[in-house]
C-alpha cells in the first residue's frame, strides 16, 4: 500500500497510480465508517483549504467545506468573482499567496481551454496541493466516487462490469466534459467494459480514446463507442445517462443549437433501463435536468444509486485532503 501523500496534486486521477488510487479508496472505506459511527477524524487540525468557485457547486463545495471541518480544519470559500482573479490577477500570484497562508488550494474553473491550464499554472507555484474540484477537462473528486459507489454495490472486484457512458439531451446549461472523459478514462483502469454512446457532434478527443484503450488493454478492460443508445443500455450492469456539451467540436458557449435539438430522443427511459441487466445501477453525478436526461421514475426508482454516489462524495473528498493535506 502507497503511504506517501502530503503535498501530492489531485488535478487528474491520471497522475494517480492505482496503488495511490487504491490507497484513496481505503481510507475513504475508512472514513464513512467513522462517520457512520460518529467517530471524530480530526486528521486535519487548524488546516486551511481554500476552496476557490468559478462555477456553481451544491455537492463539491458542501462535500469539501463539510469534509474539511470534520477533519478538524477550515475551508475559506472563495467566490471568484470577490477576488482580485476578477481584476486579472495571475495565477501564479494567487497559488504563491494563498500558499503561504494555508494547506490546500482547491478549485473549481471549468472555462473551456482555460480552466485545467489555470490548474496547471497554480499547481507549478504553489507550496501546497492544488485539488481540482472540477475544470473543463477533469472531474476525479466525481470519478473516484463513481468508483467507490460501484464497488460498494457490485464488489471491490470490478473486472468486466459492463459500465455505460450513455450521452444525455439536457438544456439546462452546456455541461462540461470533465464527467464523462474521467469516466472513460478510470473505469477500465479497474477492469471494467466500457461502452462510451453518444450522438454524432459529442465526440471526446482521440488522445482520451486512446489512453482509455490503453489503460483497458493493461487492466484487462475494454472500450466501445456506438451512436446507438440502445445498444448501451443492453444488459449494462451500470449506466451513467447524462448529459455533456459538444466542445471539442464546437466550442461556442451557446446553450440550444440544432445539434442538440436534433438529439432530444437521447433520455433514460424505463423502457431503455429495462433493456440493462436485471440489477443495474442508474447512477448520475447530479445535477440532473430531470424530464430531459431521465424520466422521474428512473431516477427515483429501483435502480437508482444517485444519494449514495453524492454522499460518497464527502468521504472520497475528506480521503483527498486528509492524504494531501496531511499523512506522511
Ligand atoms: N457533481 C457535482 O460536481 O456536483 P456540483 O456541481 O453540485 O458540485
Amino acid at each position: 500500500m502507497k503511504t506517501i501523500f502530503r503535498g501530492k496534486d489531485f488535478i487528474t486521477l491520471e497522475s494517480w497510480t492505482k496503488e495511490e488510487i487504491d490507497t484513496l479508496l481505503d481510507v475513504s472505506y475508512e472514513l464513512k465508517k467513522d462517520f457512520a459511527m460518529d467517530r471524530p477524524t480530526h486528521y486535519l487540525p487548524n488546516k486551511t483549504v481554500f476552496l476557490m468557485f468559478f462555477e456553481q457547486s451544491t455537492r463539491t463545495r458542501n462535500s469539501m467545506e463539510a469534509g474539511i471541518t470534520q477533519l478538524g480544519g477550515h475551508g475559506h470559500f472563495l467566490d471568484t468573482s470577490t477576488m482580485q482573479v476578477s481584476h486579472g490577477e495571475v495565477a501564479k500570484d494567487t497559488a504563491v499567496i494563498l500558499s503561504r497562508m494555508g494547506h490546500a488550494i482547491a478549485c473549481r474553473h471549468c472555462i473551456w481551454e482555460v480552466g485545467n491550464k489555470y490548474l496547471n499554472e497554480m499547481a507549478r507555484w504553489s507550496h501546497v496541493p492544488i485539488i481540482n474540484m472540477q475544470d473543463d477537462l477533469y472531474h476525479p473528486l466525481q470519478g473516484i466516487a463513481d468508483l467507490m459507489t460501484i464497488q460498494e454495490k457490485r464488489g471491490r472486484n470490478t473486472k468486466n462490469i459492463k459500465v455505460s457512458v450513455i450521452w444525455a439531451y439536457a438544456t439546462t446549461h452546456k455541461k462540461p466534459v470533465s464527467v464523462p472523459v474521467t469516466q472513460a478514462l478510470l473505469f477500465p483502469r479497474y477492469g471494467m467494459d466500457v461502452t462510451l454512446a453518444y450522438p454524432e457532434g459529442y465526440e471526446l478527443p482521440d488522445w482520451v480514446i486512446e489512453k482509455a484503450r490503453e489503460n483497458a488493454l493493461e487492466n484487462g478492460g475494454s472500450l466501445r463507442i456506438t451512436h446507438d443508445q440502445e445498444e448501451a443500455y443492453r444488459d449494462a450492469d451500470v449506466v451513467f445517462p447524462k448529459n455533456w456539451g459538444s466542445w471539442f467540436k464546437n466550442p461556442s458557449t451557446e446553450v440550444v443549437d440544432d445539434t442538440l435539438e436534433a438529439n432530444r430522443q437521447w433520455k433514460c427511459t424505463e423502457e431503455r433501463m429495462n433493456l440493462t441487466a436485471r440489477d443495474s445501477l442508474y447512477m448520475h453525478a447530479l445535477p440532473a435536468d430531470r424530464k430531459n436526461e431521465v424520466v422521474d421514475s428512473v431516477i427515483d426508482g429501483p435502480h437508482s444509486v444517485i444519494y449514495d454516489e453524492a454522499e460518497n462524495r464527502l468521504h472520497t473528498a475528506k480521503a483527498v485532503m486528509a492524504l494531501t493535506m496531511g499523512g506522511r
